[in-house]
């Protein structure tokens, strides 16, 4: 069994909670940087598996309150603990907020990612250290392509694609420049039951669970018919795990090779709990109608399209089948099922818990 020491920053993320599993289950101790909430009883589904995780897995799971904004911090984790393996997830991963929140999702997306190769250069760590950094299909941005592979030029829309962009390029720049073993994982939308309440997947089998379960009516969403390339996290954070075990760095794709619109997603989530949507009118105006009744399950609200819009994206990930051996293993009709099942068990669950409800 491999005994190495692995850092997951934003463990408390979707893609840190199963990453930080399939590390546990390899044998690694893992490390893991979480924020500090001060209203302590809110906790999202994700960081509930960590936390279940950590009270299975004494020693071998320790979670460190702490900022990846904050050099000092990182430095003196580093110090102590000199990590075989980084993963570096944490980010203002929503696009919708970094239109807002320009400066900030820059800050951290781009110069926090800086940060932690700056701190495992000033440690001399270079030639010890691997770095995962966790890149995205946003930054391939309005693609004229019909699929966008480790070859597709980026060209971010959105302040969160710059950054990303930047965090590509100073990763590059290190494996050039330092020798670090420095990989770019760049995936397209993944998704589970563990996702943010804010990303659309999750947004609509959440509100399909409540309306199934009689606790609201409708769905408003902003633009239907952008269209993703969507796979399920775990496959995805399986194939982050084997990037790092090749012998030499290197930047892949993870992707499905299918695309779906946002449209499609809700039509195939709405099926699971056996209503079938019938749609009319165009623009703002469109409505998704449930066939049987004729109550209106979906509506447009124009404060929900954003600035600047990707509104294609497909992946190919030959590069990741061929060198990794990787592909997907869970469909997009499962994934949506899990999702589905998992928001109506939990809301069965948690009855009197205070949800919030997404504007993002
Ligand atoms: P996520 O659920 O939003 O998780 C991100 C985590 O980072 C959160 O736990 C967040 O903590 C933490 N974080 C944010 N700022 C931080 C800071 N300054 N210091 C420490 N922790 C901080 O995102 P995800 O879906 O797991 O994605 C993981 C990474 O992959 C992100 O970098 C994302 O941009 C990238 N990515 C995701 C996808 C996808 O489809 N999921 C695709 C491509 C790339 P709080 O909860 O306290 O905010
Ligand atoms: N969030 C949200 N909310 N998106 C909506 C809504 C809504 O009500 N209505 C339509 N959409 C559309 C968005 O405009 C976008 O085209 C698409 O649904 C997907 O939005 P998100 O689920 O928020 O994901 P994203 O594609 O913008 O970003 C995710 O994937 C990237 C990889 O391509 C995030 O996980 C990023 O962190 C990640 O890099």
């Amino acid at each position: 069994m491999d005994k190495r020491k692995a850092l997951v920053t934003g463990i408390g993320g979707q893609d840190g909670s199963y990453l930080c599993e399939i590390l546990l289950q390899n044998g690694y101790t893992v490390h893991g940087i979480i924020r500090n909430r001060t209203t302590s009883d809110y906790t999202t589904v994700a960081v509930s598996h960590v936390l279940a995780a950590a009270e299975k897995n004494q020693n071998k799971l320790v979670l460190h309150s702490g900022d990846i904004m904050d050099p000092y911090f990182l430095l003196s984790l580093f110090r102590e603990h000199s990590f075989d393996e980084v993963y570096h997830l944490a980010a203002q991963s929503h696009v919708g907020t970094s239109f807002k929140l320009q400066l900030y999702t820059c800050d951290v997306n781009a110069l926090g990612t800086l940060r932690l190769i700056q701190t495992i250069l000033t440690l001399g760590l270079e030639k010890k250290t691997k770095f995962y950094n966790a890149c995205s299909s946003e930054t391939f941005g309005q693609t004229v392509k019909d699929y966008q592979d480790e070859s597709t030029p980026l060209c971010p829309v959105s302040p969160y694609a710059a950054a990303k962009a930047f965090s590509y390029w100073i990763t590059s720049s290190a494996r050039i420049t330092h020798g670090l073993f420095a990989v770019n994982g760049i995936l397209f939308n993944h998704e589970s039951p563990r996702r943010g309440l804010g990303f659309v997947t999750r947004k609509i089998t959440f509100a399909i669970a409540q309306i199934h379960l009689g606790l609201r009516s409708c769905i408003m969403l902003g633009n239907l018919n952008a269209r993703r390339d969507w796979g399920h996290a775990r496959d995805y954070m399986q194939g982050a795990y084997s990037m790092m075990k090749q012998d030499a760095p290197d930047d892949y794709v993870l992707a499905t090779g299918k695309t779906r619109s946002v449209r499609d997603f809700v039509v195939t989530a709405f099926q699971i709990v056996g209503i079938r949507l019938e749609w009319s009118g165009s623009g703002i105006d469109e409505v998704g109608v449930d066939a049987r009744t004729g109550q209106v399950r979906v509506r447009v609200d124009p404060d929900l399209y954003r600035p600047a819009e990707v509104s294609y994206l497909r992946g190919s990930a030959q590069k990741a089948a061929t060198s990794l051996d990787w592909k997907p293993e869970i469909s997009f009709k499962e994934l949506v099922k899990e999702m589905v099942e998992a928001d109506i068990a939990l809301i069965h669950e948690k009855p009197t818990r205070f949800w919030m409800e997404s504007k993002l």
